[in-house]
């Protein structure tokens, strides 16, 4: 596709034709990888202790989507990286928005001083989001496809590009932002899932790095979670690490449930972990947002496992997964249901209320009362 080059908001006509016109199959979009027109990328260095102009680099003519790195950056030894991830939207009104970007500039930088990074500020990170959105505007899936959960997922990330072989931070710094046209992370939606919960690994520490973006954090999750793929379990669940008694995160996403107050589904509560261990997830505060805009309860407070078998609905919650259903969780040798029909591939009633109103608002289609939106 064609690249555009005029600046950020100029012809937003022009933009609203570039939509969805690349080469891509939107129905059967999954959650991969695929090479756009480019990704856009800022160097600082200690030398200035500043921030270079954001620069829009092309991927290669057949997709080659590499990267020079020194061969003994911080990131690549000692870790030192962190990212983000929030969704771009085409809407019924042909604009394409951001949904709450501030709050991923304001985790990133919270994740950069933990692991003392320099901070990328708040109109750094929007700059270079939105320039990298309108760059690949034709990667934005179409709004007539976003039945299938359509979107375009932006990656900042942020590392230490510097060399350096003591331990110590890098000198150098590159903040890259990439984007992928995504459908849904997991194949069937918000249909429910069966989790695993990995007893024999912690995700994080209580004084860790659990509560920020960290890419070890990740990195530490791929055997548990495959492990839990291996006997048939597409998502994963951890205990905290210091009592091994507390409800903590999914390996890819926060922990949501849902108590019904009353007999006739009247009175709900919106029940989330508190733990200096969990990641501060966007989706997860919206939905408690939502939850209280609602007329629900929210409780954010320690869940006791035993607790798990009296909720009415469990979910997972994320930017990548919105929302993905959870009916059974298998805890040792226990089966443990949720709601009143667990194993029927039901999502109930505030699951799929709160991921309808998530979707409504990020595609346009609910009025955007908390100015939640953000146009490219
Ligand atoms: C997201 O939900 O955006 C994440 O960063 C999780 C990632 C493993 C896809």
């Amino acid at each position: 596709g064609a690249t555009g080059t005029a600046p950020v908001g100029t012809n937003r006509n022009t933009a609203a034709q570039r939509v969805g016109r690349a080469a891509v199959d939107w129905q059967s979009l999954g959650f991969g990888f695929t090479p756009t027109n480019c990704y856009v990328k800022a160097v600082w260095r200690e030398q200035t202790g500043t921030w270079s102009p954001v620069e829009v680099v092309p991927y290669g003519p057949n997709g080659e989507a590499t990267f020079p790195l020194h061969v003994a950056s911080t990131a690549l030894h000692y870790g030192q990286s962190i990212f983000e991830g929030l969704k771009a939207f085409a809407c019924a009104d042909g604009h394409v928005r951001l949904f709450r970007p501030q709050e991923n500039a304001r985790r990133l930088e919270r994740s950069a001083l933990r692991l003392n990074m320099p901070v990328v500020p708040a109109a750094l990170f929007l700059e270079a989001v939105t320039r990298c959105v309108y760059e690949n505007l034709e990667f934005v899936p179409p709004y007539v496809e976003q039945g299938g959960g359509g979107s375009l997922y932006v990656r900042p990330v942020l590392f230490g590009s510097g060399g350096r072989i003591g331990l110590g931070p890098a000198d150098e710094y590159t903040f890259m932002v990439l984007v992928v046209p995504v459908g849904n992370y997991y194949k069937g939606g918000l249909s429910p899932v069966t989790a695993y919960i990995s007893t024999n690994y912690d995700r994080a520490a209580p004084r860790g790095v659990g509560h920020v973006k960290v890419a070890g954090n990740y990195a530490a999750d791929l055997k548990p979670s495959m492990e839990a793929k291996q006997r048939g379990y597409p998502i994963n669940l951890y205990l905290d690490a210091r009592e091994q008694k507390f409800i903590e995160e999914f390996g890819t996403s926060n922990f949501s449930a849902v108590r019904y107050l009353d007999e006739n589904g009247n009175r709900y509560v919106y029940v989330t972990p508190d733990s200096p261990s969990v990641l501060e997830g966007v989706t997860n505060k919206t939905l408690m947002e939502l939850s209280l805009d609602a007329g629900m309860k929210v409780e954010r407070r320690r869940i006791p496992v035993e607790e798990l078998a009296t909720f009415d609905e469990v979910f997972a919650s994320g930017t990548a997964v919105v929302i993905t259903a959870v009916d059974q969780i298998v805890y040792g040798d226990q089966v443990i249901g949720i709601g009143k029909h667990p194993g029927s591939g039901q999502v109930g009633p505030v699951a799929r209320r709160l991921y309808d109103t998530v979707r409504g608002l990020q595609t346009g289609r609910l009025p955007d009362r908390h100015g939640w939106t953000y146009l490219v």
